[in-house]
């Protein structure tokens, strides 16, 4: 991201060094935004070397610039949309899932998820004239749950040759939350390739949720979170792609957030994710879909099936 790396800020040897990388501190940005008391903490350090540390690392990060709103409106005319397959959801999201955001589905087991990535996926192989984006998608499978079959009986119920659809979904299972970051690295490299206009992460938040537990282990891992998302959102402005994302609900009250219907990982990845969708089962197969938080879109609800042929009205 940066030119620059930790072990260039004064007063940063390699120990040092270290004891950042371990508490999740690998980029200069995340040391910036730091108070001195909390890195000090996390990092075994003094609390004004911290904040020599922060105040270097304030300097060298590559932050970037202001942009004029023409130059981000030129920009934003390049945003692709990617039908979901629902009129009323479509209509929910301003006409269809933006490229260059993230869209985060979340909500409990069964709520739908996972299909709705599919039948995403299968969309986005289509024409853009047939509201695809007429390219290959990417999904990082953290719970093993990607199913061929679902993507053919989609494909065939569309009238699309499910062997072409399927050429053109890549699929890596992440073992673990790094291996899951490491993925979109590789995903970075490889769309240079290739013509990669979905990116979907699901489950975003399983691998951090089993891994990090206890509350000495929040702030890390919250920081791979956030590191994770803006990873993720580079990935979205570098290809013009659409990220779609999953996230539970807590089904016990988690130990970091209580409430029982929140999503995991709290603030962290609300912020991040540009759309974020509350999907809840209704009567006879239908699911409701409630845009929770949006930039530019009223808070509204749209009601969706999910059948054997995918996702429709
Ligand atoms: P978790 O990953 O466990 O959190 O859940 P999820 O939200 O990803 O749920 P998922 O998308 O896997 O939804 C599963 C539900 O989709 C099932 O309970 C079914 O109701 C529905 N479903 C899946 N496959 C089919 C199918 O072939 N036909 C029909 N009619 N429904 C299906
Ligand atoms: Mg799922």
């Amino acid at each position: 991201m940066t030119g620059n790396t930790i072990e260039e800020l004064p007063g940063v040897g390699p120990a040092t060094a270290e004891k950042l990388r371990d508490a999740g501190y690998s980029d200069l940005m995340a040391i910036a935004v730091e108070s001195p008391k909390v890195l000090a903490e996390l990092v075994e350090i003094g609390e004004s070397t911290a904040t020599k540390i922060i105040a270097s690392a304030k300097q060298m990060a590559d932050v970037g610039g202001f942009e004029t709103g023409d130059i981000i409106l030129e920009r934003r005319k390049g945003i692709n949309r990617l039908s979901s397959g629902s009129k009323a959801f479509d209509e929910l999201m301003g006409g269809g899932l933006e490229s260059q955001s993230i869209i985060e589905f979340f909500g409990e087991f069964g709520s739908g998820k996972t299909q709705i990535c599919f039948q995403l996926a299968v969309n986005a192989t289509r024409p853009v004239e047939e509201g695809g984006l007429n390219g290959d998608v990417f999904i990082i499978d953290t719970e093993n749950t990607f199913r061929p079959e679902r993507i053919v009986q989609m494909a065939v119920a569309l009238d699309l040759d499910p062997e072409e659809v399927l050429k053109k979904i890549h699929v890596a299972r992440a073992f673990n939350s790094h291996h899951q970051m490491l993925l979109v690295e590789k995903a970075n490299e490889l769309a240079h390739e290739m013509n990669v206009k979905l990116l979907i992460v699901d489950s975003l938040t399983a691998h951090f949720r089993a891994e990090y537990v206890g509350r000495g282990s929040l702030a890390e891992r919250q920081q791979n979170l956030n590191k994770h998302m803006h990873d993720l959102l580079r990935f979205a402005d570098l290809h013009n792609a659409v990220i779609a994302v999953t996230n539970q609900v807590s089904s016990k009250p988690d130990a970091f957030f209580g409430d029982p219907t929140r999503p995991i990982g709290g603030h962290i990845v609300g912020h991040a994710a540009t759309y974020r969708l509350y999907l809840r089962k209704s009567k006879g197969g239908k699911r409701i879909a409630r845009l929770i938080d949006s930039p530019n879109l009223p808070e509204a609800e749209a009601v969706i099936t999910v059948s054997e042929e995918g996702v429709r009205d």
